[in-house]
């Protein structure tokens, strides 16, 4: 059996397509109910739903052989992992958002929230601005409309999000897409399988 986890959610389900189109179905997975797992045993192959910001987990620890994972979490926690593709699905970008008139005063310490505190002190320490980091878990727009933070670092898809809370760009760090992901020893295990799928993939990726 290949284990391959996918995100759950809107994401998951445009991925498990592509897979499916490629011709790696699993019709069970079709079924309304709230198993967690499904297998083709003819094609040998066992889907299994994860939260999305622990799909690298599953692969890199081997629970799954592959798996589909936003690049914004392979940059924030660098799992040990095999990057394949890029599906070019969950299009999005990291970015630095804050008030619409934010100035920047480099006289002072940036206070900076967001979920993903590795890419926020990267990219500053980049550009060689001394940053505060604050770490939050979600509803990371709040921070700067109580004045917790100066800006914010965080993914923006259709930018509603921002609008509707009257923030702004302010900078962008890095474009985001799905990735599909291996397992060191799987890659190695089962080449010539992954390297089949990988193909069949690609060719179902959007250009
Ligand atoms: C993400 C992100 C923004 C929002 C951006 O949150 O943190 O809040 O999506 O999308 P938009 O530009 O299309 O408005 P997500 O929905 O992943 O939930 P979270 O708050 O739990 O991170």
């Amino acid at each position: 059996m290949l284990n391959i986890a996918l995100p759950k959610g809107r994401l998951g389900e445009k991925v498990y397509a592509m897979f499916e189109r490629a011709g790696f179905e699993c019709p069970a997975i079709h079924e309304e109910n709230r198993k967690l797992y499904f297998e083709n045993e003819a094609l040998g192959l066992r889907y299994f739903w994860v939260k999305p910001s622990d799909v690298a987990i599953y692969v890199a620890r081997g629970a799954a052989d592959i798996g589909v994972a936003g690049k914004d979490i392979l940059l924030e926690y660098r799992p040990d992992v095999y990057e394949l593709l890029d599906l070019r699905v969950g299009r999005c970008r990291m970015c630095v958002a804050g008030p619409r008139d934010f100035r920047d005063d480099p006289g002072r310490t940036l206070r900076v929230a967001t979920k993903f505190s590795n890419i926020a002190s990267g990219y500053y320490a980049s550009i060689g601005r001394d940053i505060d980091v604050i770490g939050l878990n979600g509803s990371i727009e709040l921070a700067p409309i109580l004045g917790l933070s100066d800006v914010i670092v965080d993914i923006v898809e259709t930018g509603t999000t921002l609008k509707e809370n009257n923030l702004a760009v302010l900078e962008t760090i890095v474009p985001i897409s799905a990735r599909l992901i291996s397992n060191k020893a799987s890659y190695v295990f089962y080449k010539a399988r992954i390297e089949e799928l990988v193909r069949a993939i690609s060719r179902e990726v959007e250009t």
